[in-house]
This record gives structure tokens, sequence and C-alpha cells, in this order.
């Protein structure tokens, strides 16, 4: 019996490298190990403002995207989060045992509801890891792969899950987070101390799954380096010791950039490292320029050629497949708090 992941990613904001790099990418992979089943996770997007238009456009695109980088339905279940209705159901159970100083402190949470401004953060938004973890818990999800900043949303899935099994019989499956190792991270173009993000202010952070030739070349020339002008792979904080007189400061910034092209041409961080000695910036980020284009144009090749009914036909065929996962769950769950059936 294979054991069973599930994943999910918000229709807001440009799918781009890093979430295909650290995340599709190796979904693709785990699908052949695993019973998958990869949702779009619509609910959770409306928990900041956002634009019907939008939200719709971009509920196709990722499912889109998922079906071109090789999530393949007769393998995997691709569906939407808001046509499977037990999430929100189960998300109101399990509200009932979530506390409020639990939420309270989801750095996620503290991270948006600035952005947003405290005052107009919508209590969905504080609700968000407790619908995260009817998600997870709906389906006797064994193992959930994430990005790190997801972790403690998977924690507090954990708790709540044990605390309703303690309360009212076992129930629920306690997941485990997988998180792939730390060098696959993709940071942002603009900023290698923080993750590549959807969100982030400025279109110079990431490279959009969907951006064109131009856009790409533009973003890449734009990318921040380190000072200094050697192509080498090293991130590693200043050494002060004696034993090292040459201190230099480490180059996370072209380590994130070399990561990228390693990861996208199947060239070891070492082989690249040897192609550009004596060689500057330049050379180096318009054959990255070169690597990522050639990555990107058939991939939104395979993403045009998937026409909107076809993919909603897969949506609604994936949500028909799960379905009955989620209503047994959620029926057994319904009789264990005491409700008539
Ligand atoms: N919160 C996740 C993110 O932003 C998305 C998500 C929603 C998710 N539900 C999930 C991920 C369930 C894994 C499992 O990346």
């Amino acid at each position: 019996m294979k054991q069973r992941i599930f994943s999910g990613i918000q229709p807001s904001g440009n799918l781009h490298l890093g979430n295909y790099l650290g995340a599709i990418q190796n979904w693709v992979k785990l699908q052949d190990e695993f019973e998958s089943i990869f949702c779009v996770v619509d609910l959770h997007a409306i928990t900041v403002p956002q634009d019907p238009a939008e939200l719709r456009r971009k509920t196709i695109e990722i499912a889109k995207i998922y079906l071109a980088s090789g999530i393949d339905p007769k393998k995997s279940s691709i569906f939407v989060q808001s046509h499977v209705a037990e999430h929100s159901e189960l998300a109101w159970i399990l509200n009932t045992i979530a506390k409020m100083p639990e939420l309270e402190k989801m750095t996620q949470f503290k991270d948006k509801s600035q952005k947003e401004g405290k005052e107009s953060a919508s209590v969905g938004l504080f609700d968000y890891p407790v619908l995260m973890a009817a998600d997870i818990l709906l389906y006797n999800t064994e193992v959930v792969p994430v990005g790190e900043d997801q972790l403690q949303h998977i924690e507090i899935t954990r708790t709540l899950a044990n605390r309703f099994n303690k309360k009212f019989g076992d129930t629920f499956i306690i997941p485990e987070h997988f998180v792939k190792k730390e060098g696959m991270r993709i940071m942002g173009l603009d900023d290698a101390s923080k993750k590549m993000s959807k969100s982030a202010k400025s279109e110079y952070n990431y490279i959009a799954l969907t951006d064109s030739e131009e856009i790409i070349r533009k973003k890449i020339k734009k990318a921040v380096t380190d000072s200094g002008s050697e192509i080498v792979y090293r991130d590693d904080p200043p050494r002060v010791d004696d034993a090292s007189p040459r201190v230099e400061a480490g180059k996370p910034a072209l380590k994130n950039l070399i990561n990228i092209y390693s990861l996208l041409s199947n060239k070891s961080t070492g082989d690249i490292e040897k192609m550009y000695v004596g060689r500057g910036y330049g050379d180096f980020k318009n054959d990255l320029a070169d690597v990522v284009v050639n990555f990107l144009q058939p991939l939104q090749a395979k993403i045009e050629a998937i026409s909107d009914d076809e993919v909603l036909q897969i949506l609604k065929d994936g949500a028909d497949k799960v379905r009955p996962i989620a209503q047994q769950k959620l029926t057994e769950v319904k009789k264990r708090v005491g409700f008539v059936i």
C-alpha cells in the first residue's frame, strides 16, 4: 500500500520558478512513490482581498501548470478545494477545538496581517491554519510535502489531530511533513535573504512561469549579485579566524543564481563554477537567461496547449475521485462529536 500525500498551492499571485523548483518539480517525482492528491486551494486564496476574475483565471492557470509540469491525472488526483465542501465543514468543527493563542502566534498570520494593516485582517486569514489542517486530515494524509515556511502549519495540524483524537477517540492520522533539502530553496532575485515570493512587492523578485523571454532576460540582468567578480558557489559567513587571512564574505545571491542554473540544466554547481573560471557575471547571467528561457518556453507551450474545457473536466473528475474519501472521514467526525446522522 502506497502512503498518501496531500499538498496545495493558492491561486493568487504569479507562480514562479521557486514554486516550480521547490514544490511542483518535486511532486512530479513523488507521484510514482505515493498516492498523491494535489489541490488548488481557492478557499485559502480568498482570505486576503482578491479580485474574482483574477481568482478564476489563476485557478485554471495553476491547474494547467500542474498538468504541463507532468502531474498526471491518471496517477494523481488534481482538484479545486471549493469543489469539495467537506473542507469548509471540517474546518468549522476543528475551529471549535483550536485555541485563539495558538493561531495568534502563527508567523504567517502575523506577517500577512501586518501587510494588510492589522485592523483589516479578516477572520478567514486568522483561521487559515485550521482550514489547512482540515485539507490534510480529511484524506488520512500521511505525508505533506511543503516548504519550510509551512512547518508551523503542519505542527498545528498535528496538534489539532491529536487533541481531537484524545477528546473524541482515534479519528485522524497524525501527518508528517516532508521538506526538501535546504539547498533547493530558491531565494528572491532582488533579495537573497528571503524566499522567492509571488506576493513580493517588486516583480524583479521572481521569474514567473509565464514570463516572456524579454522579461526573463531583463529580470536576470537586474538580479542582485554579490561583491567581487568570480563565479563561485559559496554562502558561508565571513571567516574571521587568522588561518584564512583573505577574509571573504559569502555570496548568497550568486549561490541562488547558480542553484537555479544547476536545477534547470542538470549540471552540478561544481561544474558550473568550472565553466566560468576567468569569466565574469555578464557571461554567467547571459547563459543563465538562456537556460531559464530554454526551460520555460516548452513549459509555456504545454500550458497554452491545454484548453479551459479540458482542465475543467480534469478538475471535476479529480473532485469526484477524492470526495468519497472526504465524505467518509467527515461522517466519522460528525458521529464522534455527537451530531445526529
Ligand atoms: N498554506 C500552503 C502554502 O501557502 C498552501 C496549502 C493549503 C497547503 N492547504 C494545504 C499545503 C495543505 C499543503 C497541504 O504553501
